[in-house]
């Protein structure tokens, strides 16, 4: 149970204190009956009016898969008026995305409204699988091929670097393609992985996210996830 002028303002419709004057000006309902009462407690499954709109309906909850493209920033506004991954979808709903890319990194990131499965997702715990390809300057020497084998500590914690593998090489232009999963969600977390071997990262890309891929999503397409894939999601 929580104070209505509380849950007033925690979804969003207004500041405490405009909702203790709307309560005590009697334009709020609990269960169709008018509340003046400051400190009423109420709980989720009250249905809480203001002049008789209903404001704590269940939202639809919905689940986006979008292919980043460059230049891009995650999250849902910026200060700096740079473009978001919200500007790009065009929805009604307030969605954020799942995890960060770099304004830089191109690829697969969801954004959704519901935050249950945002969580769930981002928990370290249950080890979402994420693959990169990272364009890096230089070529894998054995040293750093062995060192991605037992894996990299980045700012005191360890990451299994170990699922890798080099797609290819450039010797004239002296670059390589390496593919890279790790569940790890940490920020910049594949360009500190090439860094600490002395590898700048000149182009990366997310391809998967968990099961999910980017295939059929050109730079800047998204599409909504099917509620197979919701599920599985949920399942991980
Ligand atoms: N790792 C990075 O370094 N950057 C990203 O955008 C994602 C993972």
């Amino acid at each position: 149970m929580e104070r209505l002028q509380k849950v007033i303002a925690n979804y969003g419709y207004t500041s405490r204190r405009n909702a203790e004057k709307l309560i005590t000006d009697g334009r709020v309902k609990v269960n169709g009956i008018k509340v003046t009462l400051l400190g009423t407690k109420v709980s989720g499954t009250d249905i809480i009016t203001i002049d008789d709109v209903v404001i704590n309906k269940e939202e639809k909850k919905v689940y986006y898969l979008l292919n980043k493209p460059r230049e891009v920033i995650c999250s849902a506004s910026d200060d700096k008026g740079r473009k978001t991954v919200v500007d790009i979808i065009n929805s009604e709903y307030r969605i954020y995305p799942v995890g960060r890319l770099d304004y830089d990194t191109t690829g697969l990131i969801i954004l959704t409204n519901d935050g249950e499965l945002a969580n769930y997702l981002m928990h370290p715990k249950n080890e979402v699988k994420k693959t990169y390809l990272a364009k890096i300057e230089g070529l894998l020497s054995k040293d750093d091929i062995v060192s991605l084998k037992k894996g990299i500590v980045i700012d005191g914690r360890k990451v299994d670097t170990s699922n890798f593998k080099i797609k290819s090489k450039n010797i004239e232009k002296n670059t390589s393609l390496v593919e890279i999963t790790i569940v790890e969600g940490r920020n910049h977390i594949v360009r500190n992985i090439f860094a600490s071997l002395h590898h700048d990262v000149i182009k990366l890309t997310r391809t998967h996210y968990a099961f999910l891929d980017i295939h059929n999503l050109k730079s800047g397409e998204y599409r909504l996830l099917t509620l197979k894939e919701i599920k599985r999601l949920y399942s991980i």
